[in-house]
């Protein structure tokens, strides 16, 4: 399936609607699953549960989108939408605080619509009771009156593809998981597709960018889209104010020291818990309290915001006894690596595993 002869390539939906969405995002969101770049596996089983409902004439099934922020999770249920022609409504978790809320909702789709329901690991147990008819059969419980007048009636909805996207799956209750009938894991993308992402932002933002310029953006993002569009505005930003705005990869390099992303895509926090774990507790072990308290940060705020991308960079590791540098923490600094057996020695043998839970591990 490929985006209908009548939609230009480079569309933008127009989901700058999306509550508290900054503009310049929803700009760059694809507006089609072909504009949609990587993810490959889930981009094709999408297209074949997209098609299927077309062909048919029905709604899609219940779409469940997880993965880490920035993915591209609101932007393919945009898409599934779409797709299939549909309108797109957005709500979220925690916006829904009581089944009546939710019932208001439902009640007021059209037959085909997408409801898309972000964060939906933080529904309320009360609403997700509601929901589970509703996705199974089309069916809304609703209780009228209190007290001893209180009666149950069941009302008819129309047929809807719900969308839910969560960042934290294992958090999904498994009735409301088992309800979706087809559920994709977004994993992070390998430098080329940044690359490509990278192209095409530049091309819609009008930035002059050649391919090398956009190669070292893309190393640096972590693998991941909306990390790459940032620092592609802030590169943007340094070469229009220090330069002609044309972006090449000494103009990258120069911006993003300036705005303090290092070679593998660390900032400042990153590099400042990875020093603090290497030059003052010796390479660890260390507790994440400790370490919070040596670089005034928050535990949370350690474990949630830092310690991921250290660990699939192969810098840090968890262990019972605490946090520890690896050997590649130590070359990523620059430190001479102490003797051999004194610190962890990286998972894979060799080169940092930079992208190593990228789209072609399945
Ligand atoms: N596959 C892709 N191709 C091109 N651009 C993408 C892709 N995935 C994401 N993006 C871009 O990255 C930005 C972030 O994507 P999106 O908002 O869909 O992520 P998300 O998974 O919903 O994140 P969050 O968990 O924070 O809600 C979007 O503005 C979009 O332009
Ligand atoms: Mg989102």
């Amino acid at each position: 399936m490929s985006a209908p002869d009548e939609q230009p390539a480079d569309e933008v939906l127009e989901v700058a609607a999306l509550p508290g969405e900054d503009q310049v995002e929803a700009s760059l969101r694809p507006a089609r699953l072909a504009e949609f770049v990587g993810q490959d596996r889930v981009r094709r089983q999408l297209e074949l549960v997209l098609a299927g409902a077309r062909r048919r004439g029905q709604a899609a099934d219940h779409v469940l989108l997880s993965g880490a922020p920035g993915l591209g999770k609101t932007t393919l249920a945009a898409i599934v939408a779409a797709e299939v022609g549909a309108s797109f409504r957005a709500t979220s978790g925690p916006a829904i605080e009581r089944p009546g809320d939710l019932a208001a909702i439902l009640t007021g789709l059209e037959p085909g619509d997408v409801l898309f329901v972000d964060e939906v690991h933080r529904l309320a147990r009360t609403v997700e009771e509601v929901l589970y008819p509703a996705m199974e059969d089309f069916q809304l419980d609703i209780v009228v009156g209190k007290g001893p007048g209180a009666r149950s009636i069941r009302l008819d909805l129309p047929r809807f593809t719900l969308v839910g996207a969560t960042t934290r799956t294992g958090l999904i209750s498994s009735p409301l998981r088992d309800r979706f009938g087809f559920s994709a894991q977004l994993e992070h993308y390998a430098p080329d597709e940044l690359l490509a992402i990278l192209l095409r932002s530049a091309r819609l933002l009008d930035v002059t960018i050649d391919r090398a310029g956009a190669t070292e953006i893309a190393g640096r993002s972590r693998g991941t889209p909306r990390i790459a569009n940032r620092l592609l505005r802030r590169v943007r930003d340094f070469a229009d104010v220090e330069g002609d705005g044309t972006i090449d990869p000494a103009v990258a390099r120069a911006a993003l020291e300036v705005f303090d992303v290092d070679e593998l895509g660390l900032d400042r926090l990153d590099r400042r818990v990875l020093e603090a774990l290497v030059d003052r507790f010796g390479g660890g072990p260390v507790g994440l309290t400790t370490l919070a308290t040596t670089v005034a940060e928050e535990p949370e705020t350690i474990e949630d915001a830092v310690e991921p991308f250290l660990l699939r960079c192969g810098l840090l590791q968890r262990t019972p006894r605490g946090r520890t540098a690896t050997v590649g923490a130590y070359a990523h600094l620059g430190r001479p690596v102490p003797a051999a057996g004194s610190v962890v020695a990286p998972r894979t043998p060799g080169a940092v595993p930079l992208f190593e839970d990228g789209p072609d591990e399945a």
